[in-house]
């Protein structure tokens, strides 16, 4: 195995759940771009963090790595037809039919609920008080996937729903690492709780499925255009796809799409509120609709802070690289996070600078935003485009500084990189509370 920290292994374990950047930044000065990390529940876990070994691994030789077998710990939230939890031929299939619901083309008919979900959202914000915008954007972008992407409206489900969701998704660490702590104390218990939680939760998705189905059956033209109306398709295709099939696919979109979201957009305002120069850049890019100059500035507040450090693969056949030869059953960190903070790949990488990306961006084998291969984010068009929209619908209508002059510290929350004061800014004018700004609504 590759070098890396001889701490204990319960030392080491700690520092990768409290500190991650931290503690990955210090292997990766130390001991290069390919270290090992000893974690408990997992064992040795390989940590690849340079653009040839990322390659290798998500595409040149994805065959010879199990995608699904990594994500096993999450297993018992997203389910077994999930997509997180396929590989090869069933991965193939499953991800061509959620390709159409999250193309790029189908994605854009969103765009207005986003407008006006985030507006909704802007309302609560009055001039001098203080916002956390992780709490706003995480209330946002349920909405978006709940009202917007499932196409769900009755309003006793989607009021359930605002409600559980966030507590589903807020598990206990614990639970993910630790499958012996998944443990039923008469009803007691995280375990216990997060049943009662998950079985709640798939009741109302259960039941919006029945009624869709229904409803499709009785009259085709009802479909929409989003995810569950173009999954449940048409005669042949509805009687093929199984509710089980249907509830896991929904459920894999929020488990990775929501929170993900939520948290680049806090860190979005949080580094551009801070660079010098960026925000006005920002503004001027959202008058003109420039969005080469916006996409840039998202993907440098996601390539300085990263909602997620790494992604998971176990290797199913031995396998040679950087001159060890790894045993079939190495678990691999593929470390985009650590990829995009290397100085060699991105001078100073810790300073913000929207010019990184535009007018020229980095080679493509530097910067994998949303991964790489077959397993890349299904919902990175989604991503794009709800952040662009949040993003300019909120520069629109409200102005906003900084609460507190000292930079936001990265704070691991689950297996997401959050700021740790959620982002806090103070709303210092609002246009749409005064009635002021007539914006136009937000082209994709
Ligand atoms: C800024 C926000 C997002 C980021 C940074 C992000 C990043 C990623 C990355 C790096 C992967 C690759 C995982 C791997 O290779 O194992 C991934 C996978 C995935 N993402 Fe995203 N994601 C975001 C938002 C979304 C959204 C909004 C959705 C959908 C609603 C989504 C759906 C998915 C799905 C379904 C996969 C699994 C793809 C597969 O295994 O074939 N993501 N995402």
């Amino acid at each position: 195995m590759p070098p890396g920290p001889r701490l204990p292994a319960v030392v080491q374990t700690l520092l990768w759940a409290v500190a991650p950047v931290k503690f990955g930044k210090a292997c990766m000065r130390r001991y290069g771009s390919l270290f090992t990390v000893r974690i408990l529940g997992f064992g040795e876990v390989v940590y690849i963090c340079a653009p040839t070994g990322i390659r290798r691994i998500l595409r040149d030789d994805a065959g010879n790595f199990d995608a699904a077998a990594a994500n096993e710990s999450i297993r018992f939230v997203v389910g077994g037809y999930s997509l997180l939890m396929a590989d090869g031929a069933a991965h193939t299939s499953r991800r061509k039919a959620l390709t159409r619901p999250l193309h790029g083309d189908n994605v854009a008919a969103y765009v207005e609920v986003m407008v006006s979900i985030a507006e909704q959202e802007v309302r609560r914000w009055r001039a001098g008080h203080r916002v956390r915008l992780l709490g706003s954007f995480q209330r946002v972008t349920l909405e978006v996937m709940i009202r917007a992407v499932f196409g769900i409206t009755g309003s006793a489900r989607l009021s359930r729903l605002r409600e559980l969701v966030p507590r589903l998704l807020d598990l206990d660490p614990v639970i993910i690492l630790l499958p012996s702590a998944r443990r039923d104390f008469g009803g007691f218990g995280p375990w216990a709780g997060f049943q009662r939680l998950l079985r709640e939760v798939d009741r109302i998705i259960y039941a919006e499925i029945a009624d869709r189905r229904a409803q499709l059956t009785a009259d085709p033209a009802s479909a929409g255009g989003d995810v569950l109306s173009i999954l449940l398709g048409r005669g042949q295709d509805r009687e093929n796809i199984t509710d089980t099939e249907l509830r896991d696919h929904l459920v894999t979109l929020l488990a990775v799409g929501q929170e993900t979201t939520a948290t680049q957009l806090a860190w979005f305002f949080e580094r551009v509120l801070r660079a010098p120069g960026a925000l006005q850049r920002v503004r001027a890019a959202v008058d003109g609709e420039d969005w080469k100059v916006l996409d840039a500035a998202i993907h440098e507040a996601i390539r300085t802070r990263p909602a997620t450090l790494d992604i998971g693969r176990i290797a199913v056949r031995p396998w040679e690289y950087g001159g060890y030869l790894f045993p079939a059953g190495t678990m691999f960190a593929v470390s985009l996070g650590l990829l995009h903070s290397s100085s060699e790949l991105h001078p100073e990488p810790e300073i913000y600078s929207i010019e990184r990306f535009f007018p020229a961006e980095p080679p493509s084998a530097h910067f994998l935003p949303f991964g790489g291969g077959s397993h890349r984010c299904l919902g990175a068009s989604l991503a794009m485009v709800e952040m662009r929209t949040i993003i300019s619908t909120i520069l629109r209508h409200v102005r906003l500084e900084l609460a507190a002059t000292a930079p936001e510290r990265v704070m691991a929350k689950g297996p997401m990189l959050v700021p740790r004061r959620g982002a806090e800014v103070v709303v210092t004018e609002n246009h749409l509370l005064s009635g002021a700004t007539p914006a136009g609504p937000v082209r994709e």
